[in-house]
């Protein structure tokens, strides 16, 4: 299948198999294109958390309007959002740059000072977003690898954030939840797997110039 045909083959799935679970290198393998986001600067301000605890998942369905995909799926990953993003932070992101690349750490000090400008210019308010921003990027990478390897994956913001970040004990992680996504094989009964894409017609969303 083309990368089309898999987007085509994906959908939000609104009802996962039970009996079917992304085995660990199937889940090593998303993990990994995660990883591989790109995002702002290269700061990844964010974490994501692998839920496949039932009692765990059961507490989230509850703090999603009781959505099944909650529990019906293998594994909920929860995106969250850095909420400490400060120099530090750029810091030891710009270490780890000069140890991965083997340069004089001197050399990254004019994009180290411009990432923190950057940071300092923000509001707590506005860096939280800008990392949920950033958060949101990697869940399109999930989506998108997921497809490619026949993992069904449903993008999901109808939660209460404050309630997932209570019941995962993310503040004193320094953490929030930005968006998250339940992932498995989708179920038999699952009508939306047969309804047709409805999208923006190309002539619509794309604007030439
Ligand atoms: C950020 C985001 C949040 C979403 N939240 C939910 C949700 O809470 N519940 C749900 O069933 N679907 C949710 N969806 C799925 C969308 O409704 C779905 O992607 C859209 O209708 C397009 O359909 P398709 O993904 O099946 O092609 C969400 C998707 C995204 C990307």
């Amino acid at each position: 299948m083309s990368l089309l045909d898999k987007l085509n083959w994906r959908y939000a799935t609104k009802k996962f198999d039970e009996t079917k679970k992304v085995s660990q290198e199937q889940l090593n393998s998303l993990l990994h294109a995660v990883q591989l986001s790109p995002s702002s600067a290269g700061l990844q301000a964010y974490r994501i958390i692998v839920v496949s605890d039932p009692e765990i998942k059961a507490r989230l369905r509850e703090a999603s309007y009781g959505q099944q995909q909650l529990t019906t799926s293998s594994h909920v990953l929860v995106f969250a959002a850095e909420t400490g993003l400060d120099g530090e932070y750029v810091k030891n992101y710009i270490d780890r740059i000069a140890q991965v690349r083997g340069v004089d750490r001197s050399t990254l000090e004019l994009f180290e000072n411009n990432i923190k400008n950057s940071v300092n210019s923000r509001t707590e308010e506005d860096k939280i977003n800008w990392n949920k921003k950033q958060a949101y990027i990697a869940l399109g990478v999930l989506i998108s690898a997921a497809a490619d390897l026949g993992i069904d994956a449903t993008g999901m913001e109808g939660f209460d954030a404050a309630k997932y970040d209570e019941i995962l004990g993310l503040k004193e992680k320094g953490l929030t939840t930005a968006v998250i996504a339940p992932i498995g094989f989708r179920a038999e009964d699952d009508h939306f797997s047969k309804a047709a894409k409805v999208r923006r017609p190309l002539d619509e969303l794309i604007i030439q110039m």
